[in-house]
């Protein structure tokens, strides 16, 4: 019988960001390099904790809730704090945001030369049922000439120099880009590494699956009512399958890999949609544009829009891009 070796030249996520960083020669300064290694160390605790939640009392409420009125849980407090604590340890962010933090966080003292947005645990309403969540991260170098503020967080996600997400699901994947294309990774347990499994991901250019809450129906718009019925009721009689978990990390790993559509539209009750730009919608974003898909806001590449403050919201239309092509059709005859 054959017998077939199991790796012995594996990639790891340190390996793959070192060997980027040589790649750039003397122009890199290796503090990207470190912050990004501070957010695979939260990946791992957080993903410990995620797996034990209901074994160790973190399941719940933790009792107060955040800038946008949502209860927070335990787990997201927890999360945050992870993050937090190891990103200012970094010495190489000044600047953070968290949907958990009402302010901007400027880490005193900091010599850091980058910001970094994040979501520290997304699709928390799932935890309590065993549901994948994520952490999602965008990071921005600080400006010429700034110290360090609010002002180097209110740009557009074009600007942004990394972003990613760790899936915390049947398996824990890192998915990164540093603006030249996306790398999906898996923690392997037992080494405690993440690895290289998912290379170079491109989306297809069209999908067979659509990803909205459509429990919203009675308040969406013409646009999106219009598209969720060419999808639904197609002349091919070939309807889209539907795939909705909330969490946007989940829906939008599945998106990444099978194509498709995920969407979180505005709507006659969320004038400008669900999710939050800083960290929800432009890191996403830039991850679908990096593996060949688009990313809008109906009429709006996400990625152009400039945000006003730091928990704003943008709708969100994104996966493979003839799909989302069609969204943009159908808000541009409406509009
Ligand atoms: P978070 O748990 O970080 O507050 O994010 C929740 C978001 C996102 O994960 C998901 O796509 C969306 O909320 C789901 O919203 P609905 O429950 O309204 O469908
Ligand atoms: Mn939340
Ligand atoms: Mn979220
Ligand atoms: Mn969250």
């Amino acid at each position: 019988m054959d017998f077939e070796a199991p790796p012995t030249d594996l990639v790891t996520l340190t390996r793959h960001i070192l060997s980027q960083q040589l790649a750039l020669g003397e122009k890199a300064t290796g503090d990207l390099t470190l912050l990004l290694m501070g957010i695979q160390v939260t990946s791992k605790y957080i993903a410990s904790n995620v797996r034990k939640a209901r074994l160790i009392n973190l399941v719940g409420l933790a009792g107060a809730s955040n800038v946008q009125g949502e209860d927070q849980k335990k787990l997201d407090v927890l999360s945050n704090d992870i993050m937090v604590n190891a990103l200012s340890a970094s010495g190489k962010v000044g600047v953070m945001v968290s949907e958990e933090i009402d302010d901007a966080i400027i880490v005193k003292g900091s010599k850091g030369t980058y910001a970094c947005v994040f979501d520290p645990l997304d699709g928390s309403s799932n935890i309590d049922a065993g549901v994948n969540v994520g952490t999602i991260f965008g990071v921005y170098k600080i400006q010429e000439g700034s110290t360090g503020g609010i002002s180097d967080v209110l740009r557009p996600g074009k600007e942004m120099v990394a972003a990613g997400y760790t899936m915390y699901g049947s398996s824990c994947n890192l998915v990164l880009t540093t603006g030249n294309g996306v790398d999906g990774f898996t923690l392997d347990e037992s080494l405690g590494e993440f690895i290289l499994t998912h290379p170079d991901i491109r989306i297809p250019d069209r999908g067979k699956i659509y990803s909205f809450n459509e429990g919203n129906s009675l308040h969406f718009y013409p646009p999106t009512i219009d598209y969720l019925n060419s999808i639904k009721f197609p002349a091919n009689n070939k309807p889209y399958s539907a795939r909705y978990i909330g969490s946007m990390v989940a829906d939008v790993h599945r998106t990444l890999l099978y194509g498709g559509i995920f969407g979180y539209p505005d709507d006659k009750k969320s004038k400008d949609g669900k999710l939050r730009m800083l960290y929800e919608a432009f890191p996403m974003a830039f991850l679908t544009e990096q593996a060949g898909g688009a990313a809008i806001t109906g009429s709006q590449r996400i990625l152009d829009v400039i945000p006003k403050n730091i928990h704003g919201r943008c709708p969100v239309f994104l996966g493979s891009k003839d799909d989302v092509a069609d969204v943009q059709a159908l808000y541009a005859k409406w509009d």
